[in-house]
This record gives C-alpha cells, sequence and structure tokens, in this order.
C-alpha cells in the first residue's frame, strides 16, 4: 500500500465490513420481543426488563410505539385462522407496546423460561407472566419462539442500523 487516497479507501471499507461482520456474529442469538399493553398501562416496562436483564439477555434494540391496526394483523398473520385473532389484535393496538431485539446464549430458549406460560395460570413462579400478566390475552410479554421467526419479526419492526449489539 503506498497511501493513496485509493489505498485508504479501500482500508476504510475493509473496516466497515470487519465491524459489520462482526455485529451480525455478535447478533446471530438473538429474539424479538414484545413488552405488550396491559405491561406498559401498568408501568412495568422496567421491571419487565429487570427480568430480562438479570437474566442475561442484552436489549440490543428498543423503541415504544403504538402499533396500527394494520401492523398488529400482518404481526400475528399466523393466528388469523384462531377464534382469538380478533381479540388478540385489539388488545395489542389497546395502548402502545416496547418492541425489542434481545441478544444471548441461547435466547430464545432463555427468553421462554424467562417469561413463563402462554397462560399465566401455568407459568413457574418467578417469570414475568407469573409475576405480571394478567390473563392468557394480556400476558405482559411476546417472545420469537425460533431464530427463524426471530429474524422475520425483527426485520418486522427494525433496520440493521438500529440493532446496536
Ligand atoms: P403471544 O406469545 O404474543 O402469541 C400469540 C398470542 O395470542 C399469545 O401470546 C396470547 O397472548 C394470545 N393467545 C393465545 N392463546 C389464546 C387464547 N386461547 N385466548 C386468547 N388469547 C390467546
Amino acid at each position: 500500500m503506498d497511501g493513496s487516497r485509493g489505498d485508504r479507501y479501500k482500508a476504510r471499507d475493509s473496516s466497515i465490513q470487519s465491524r459489520k461482520r462482526k455485529r451480525t456474529q455478535c447478533l446471530s442469538n438473538v429474539l424479538f420481543s414484545i413488552i405488550k399493553p396491559d405491561a406498559t398501562r401498568r408501568n412495568l416496562t422496567g421491571a419487565v426488563n429487570a427480568k430480562l436483564e438479570g437474566a442475561g439477555l442484552r436489549i440490543v434494540a428498543q423503541k415504544r410505539l403504538q402499533l396500527t391496526e394494520a401492523q398488529a394483523k400482518a404481526f400475528y398473520a399466523v393466528h388469523k385462522e384462531r377464534p382469538f385473532y380478533g381479540e388478540l389484535v385489539s388488545f395489542m393496538i389497546s395502548g402502545p407496546v416496547v418492541v425489542q431485539v434481545l441478544e444471548g446464549q441461547n435466547a430464545v430458549a432463555k427468553n421462554r423460561e424467562i417469561m413463563g406460560a402462554t397462560n399465566p395460570a401455568n407459568a413457574e413462579p418467578g417469570t414475568i407472566r407469573k409475576e405480571f400478566a394478567e390473563s392468557i390475552e394480556a400476558n405482559s410479554v411476546h417472545g420469537s419462539d425460533s431464530l427463524e421467526n426471530a429474524k422475520n419479526e425483527i426485520a418486522f419492526f427494525f433496520s440493521e442500523s438500529e440493532i446496536v449489539g
């Protein structure tokens, strides 16, 4: 390399590529999470996050927003034949949500443990849903059930530049 402008551009470009690669590698164990309207209404965002962080998950992206009906319908489209679909959509737009990307070793499995069973009546003591959920519908949190779904769900709400590992 002779220090010419072309070489400096190449060097900078490869350093950007290497940072991007590192970021993608460290985000290989991620999941998507929602703090639902029943929890934001009761000011429980910090309490939920304390459970997630206390168990070793890192919040690498987070934003609070009001879902539109179209967004809620599209996000839960997999459930559209279920009898509870309409109520689920109405509930998810009944107040603000906090959407998040969480990172950690075995993140999907770990988050399932931290959340507890979908129905709080069946959740283990100490889990988010046992402590905070009001019902099977108002169950405080959603978490991706697989890495594959996590990637799709993350792409639904976040651009790559918003995820900072
Ligand atoms: P979540 O993990 O967000 O994925 C789908 C949601 O549908 C689930 O959490 C519950 O909140 C909701 N759900 C699942 N089963 C029922 C049910 N039988 N009645 C009402 N809501 C349900």
